[in-house]
């Protein structure tokens, strides 16, 4: 199965630019042929249960774009994945490069959460990448294993086929600017070793390796089909629904080719 993720991120202010949202969204899901792929909305937390109830359905179901991990309590401000798994939610990004950049989260924090997303049954959308300047180094590899190393420590190996990884260069987050499908595809094949260490050949397997960062339906083949990557997470074009379905029927039409 393929995936095609959409991380809202801080937008839809209002309830009437929700509302609008979802009308766009339902009438573009109207005949398109997505069956071959898992789609997956993140809205803001303050929308999940309307995301749950309006389009939550067997072709769309909703994540969280960050979670705590303790289950409940004195937490000001967090909200814990035991928690929106009762209102329907079914997927948790975990570690995105905006979580670690603005707000100080590290590898040892994404594991606490990784492993209370598994524990509350969340599929975990774990975001790895290394910044331009790791880049420029030349420490893609070594950040992109620190990352995977810590941040899976610990987790079952027979929960590992809840975890999905997104490669996401920070650098193409945002920016227009993307790797090339090489760079992508030796991304891919180090994620799957470094796992298949941690875990076993076998279940690494199971993991899926998508791609995010300033993906569209223009770079879409290029990012995703050509390097072989299991699906992509998508940023400001899951803001216009026709856009975001637009690559899922790409990579929908893909996968069935092969
Ligand atoms: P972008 O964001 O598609 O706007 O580059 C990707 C992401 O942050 O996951």
């Amino acid at each position: 199965m393929k995936y095609v993720i959409g991380n809202l991120k801080m937008n839809l202010l209002t309830p009437a630019e929700r509302e609008r949202y979802f009308e766009t969204f339902i009438r573009e899901l109207k005949g398109k042929n997505i069956l071959d792929v898992s789609v997956v909305l993140c809205p803001p937390a303050l929308h999940l249960e309307k995301f749950v109830e309006k389009i939550g359905s067997e072709k769309v179901s909703i994540g969280v774009q960050n979670i705590f991990w303790e289950d409940r309590g004195s937490f000001t401000g967090e909200i814990s994945s035991l928690m929106v798994k009762q209102f329907g939610v079914e997927y948790a990004i975990v570690g995105h490069s905006e979580r670690r950049d603005i707000f100080g989260e590290s590898n040892a924090t994404a594991n606490l959460k990784i492993q209370a997303a598994i524990k509350s049954g969340l599929s975990v959308i774990y975001c790895v990448g290394e910044t331009k300047n790791e880049k420029n180094k030349g420490n893609t590899f070594e950040i992109i294993t620190k990352q995977l190393k810590e941040g899976l420590a610990e987790v079952p190996v027979s929960k590992i086929n809840k975890v999905i990884i997104a490669y996401e260069p920070v650098w193409a987050v945002g920016s227009d600017e993307v790797p090339s499908s090489d760079e992508i595809m030796s991304c891919k094949i180090l994620v799957k070793k470094t796992i298949g260490e941690m875990f076993g050949i076998a279940d690494a397997e199971k993991v899926c390796v998508l791609y995010g960062g300033s993906v569209s339906s223009k770079t879409v083949g290029q990012i995703c089909t050509e390097p072989g990557m299991d699906g992509v997470l998508i940023g400001r074009e899951s803001l216009i629904p026709m856009e975001f379905l637009k690559i899922a029927e790409i990579i929908n039409a893909n996968n069935r080719e092969l």
